[in-house]
């Protein structure tokens, strides 16, 4: 989703906001834009140059390539619209009436049209559709009223004139603002919205994640909420809401992958994919170690009177994230036995269910910064912290592929999947690292309430340590199938996914990676459900991709799977071979595995296809339209 890359230095700072805009691209976006204070001029008046362009980075980046707009301050901005199309105009930065102040900013100013308004009585023309164009023109009616007031043109009175206008607004957000006659100066603040300030030797950065600072330092500071901050050639101040100074220390960014790049494979999403055996060995080296001390089934960084005292679990997340926590409810319901409950978090947050005693709040997100997953987790804790009832403490855990997003920090208790940087705006490897935190978690619970004897804990272990074996060969093998049979299904509409029990979620998983990359139309539903209405569907223009492995439901599947060849539908089989294989038109082979691991696996030739697919089509799989990996907004 939207992007922000600011910088102020000594140096000319164009080029280096397109190349830590480009470090954000992978968040999703429309249109990009920068805009600079060009202060060559001997009477010191500087002048803002603004460039935006629609559509992706190289395009603004062939816009400024003849003449780079000059100026040792600048802000940048990848957009992906909310309010008024992704255009030029509705690009940013926006200015203000004067044409001096520039502003960029991710989130939604929600009281944008009644702050409009009371602009419009003033006079004031808009330029563009968005929520954003009325910051410009507040802090610059506010800083008009400044200088009126003899304040001088400097960082501080452009500093004061935000925090005040931000006293305005209502909504989540992160902004970052230049003002002509204060060159020296860039002011960033953050409500909800992630931003990072970042520390270089004589420059210094904010961005919307820390990617983005790559190249530049290592040593960053998140913004927190209501927190502002000037920076200046010299240093950073930051602010409280209050109005005090803070002193935080920064951080220093941890390991090295932080800038993927895509070796030699087409796409990202490829990569990705391919990185899963990987993904799943480190994950079992730090989580499942084959030297695990005696008496302990896994190693996860949870305490055991956290896990003695829940009794049952509530999982919030969206998108695949909420795939994940589907197949951890099965996981811990069925093998562990707590009860568990899986919501959309942006569903949860208007429609909580009543306060359960003793639950493990799980949120899940590998971006650890989409905005529902996280105002959800906001919203329990302050529900529970106001029950004052210590049945009703709020105990929470996160699943995360980034510790250093918001998530992260807000948590408690985080399970770092540490799946590498993904890029892909379609989650793959990461899936496979939340799917395996719930494994895990299903291991601790299950054998602290001894619900299952330890040869059945053991055999679950076991069968996850093969995994990263099993997924290199299927990777391997379904590659080059998958490859094969894309080109049939090129004019497809509609794709039907099924799945039972714990592939049930891997049947929505399936549909939502068609769907995203491929902009076919797919629908997963329980196998059983097919014939209480999707089956009006089928005809010899929708295939049905059927999951069906050998377990309590094999059978099941497999009839209703039947029921759809009955039906002229073609019939794509994910299941291990076998007599039954003969219905299926096309087969991707699994190895026969226990069912309780089989959605690591099934769910591998489900990304193939519609990567595929996607890639034969000559899309853009790896940010494909609409989309955004960090959905910052809710
Ligand atoms: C977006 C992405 C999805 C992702 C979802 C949740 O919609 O396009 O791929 O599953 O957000 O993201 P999260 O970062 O919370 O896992």
């Amino acid at each position: 989703m939207c992007g922000i890359f600011a910088v102020i230095g000594s140096r000319e700072v164009s080029s280096l906001l397109i190349d830590g805009l480009r470090k954000l691209e992978y968040r999703g976006y429309d249109s990009a834009g920068i805009a600079t204070i060009d202060n060559s001029n001997k009477d010191n008046s500087g002048q803002i140059n603004v460039k935006k362009s629609k559509g992706k980075l190289i395009n603004l980046s062939n816009l400024i390539k003849q003449k780079l707009p000059k100026g040792h301050v600048g802000i940048g901005h990848t957009r992906w619209a909310t309010h008024g199309k992704p255009n030029e105009r509705n690009a940013h930065p926006h200015l203000d009436f004067s044409g001096q102040i520039a502003v960029v900013q991710n989130g939604i100013i929600e009281n944008y049209r009644d702050i409009s308004k009371s602009l419009a009585i003033k006079g004031i023309k808009f330029t563009s559709e968005t929520d954003t164009e009325i910051i410009p023109h507040l802090i610059g009616l506010e800083i008009e009223q400044s200088l009126a007031n003899g304040f001088p043109p400097n960082g501080h009175t452009l500093l004061k004139a935000v925090q005040k206008v931000l006293t305005w607004l209502e909504g989540t957000y992160a902004i970052a603002v230049i003002w002509s006659k204060a060159p020296n100066a860039l002011v960033v603040a953050s409500e909800q919205a992630p931003l990072v300030l970042g520390f270089g030797e004589g420059e210094f950065f904010c961005a919307s994640d820390t990617p983005a600072l790559v190249g530049f330092t290592r040593t960053f500071l998140p913004l927190r909420d209501h927190e502002i901050a000037l920076l200046t050639p010299l240093g950073i101040e930051l602010y409280g809401d209050d109005g005090n100074r803070q002193h935080r220390a920064p951080s220093l960014l941890q390991g090295t992958e932080f800038f993927a790049d895509k070796k030699d494979f087409r796409h990202f999403m490829l990569k990705e994919i391919y990185e899963q055996p990987e993904t799943a060995q480190q994950w079992l080296d730090r989580f499942l170690p084959m030297d695990l001390p005696s008496g302990n089934s896994v190693a996860l960084p949870i305490s055991t009177s956290l896990v003695e005292r829940i009794e049952q679990i509530q999982i919030l997340a969206c998108g695949t994230s909420r795939h994940a926590g589907m197949v951890g409810a099965y996981l811990l319901e069925q093998f562990a036995g707590v009860p568990t409950k899986v919501y959309f978090a942006s569903e949860f947050r208007y429609a909580p269910p009543p306060l359960s005693p003793n639950t493990l709040t799980i949120g899940v997100s590998q971006s650890g910064e989409t905005a529902d997953t996280l105002a959800a987790l906001r919203m329990e804790k302050e529900r529970r912290d106001s029950a004052d009832d210590p049945n009703f403490y709020f105990h929470q855990l996160g699943i995360t592929n980034r510790v250093d997003s918001s998530l992260g920090r807000e948590l408690e208790n985080v399970i770092d999947i540490e799946s590498g940087i993904e890029i892909g705006v379609a989650a793959t490897k990461t899936f496979l690292g939340q799917m395996l935190s719930f494994y895990g978690l299903t291991l601790l619970f299950a054998s602290h309430r001894q619900k299952r004897s330890s040869q059945e804990i053991l055999d679950l272990s076991h069968d996850l340590r093969l995994i990263p074996k099993q997924l290199a060969d299927l990777i391997k093998k379904h590659d080059s199938l998958s490859q094969e049979i894309a080109h049939l299904f090129v004019d497809t509409k509609d794709v039907i996914f099924l799945g039972r029990g714990i592939n049930y979620p891997i049947a929505l998983e399936g549909a939502l990676k068609l769907k995203e990359i491929s902009y076919i139309h797919a629908q997963g539903y329980p196998a059983g459900e097919l014939k209480h209405g999707p089956i009006a569907l089928l005809d010899q223009h929708v295939p049905v991709v059927s999951i069906a492995v050998p377990g309590i439901v094999y059978e099941k599947v497999l009839s209703n799977s039947q029921e759809a060849k009955a039906r002229d539908a073609r019939l794509i089989g994910v299941s291990t071979y076998g007599p039954e294989s003969e219905m299926f038109d096309e087969l991707f082979t699994i190895p026969k595995v226990s069912e309780w691991i089989s959605p690591l696996l099934t769910v591998v030739p489900l990304q193939l296809f519609s990567y595929h697919i996607a890639a034969h089509k000559g899309l853009d799989v790896d940010q494909p339209r609409n989309l955004a990996k960090s959905v910052t907004v809710e």
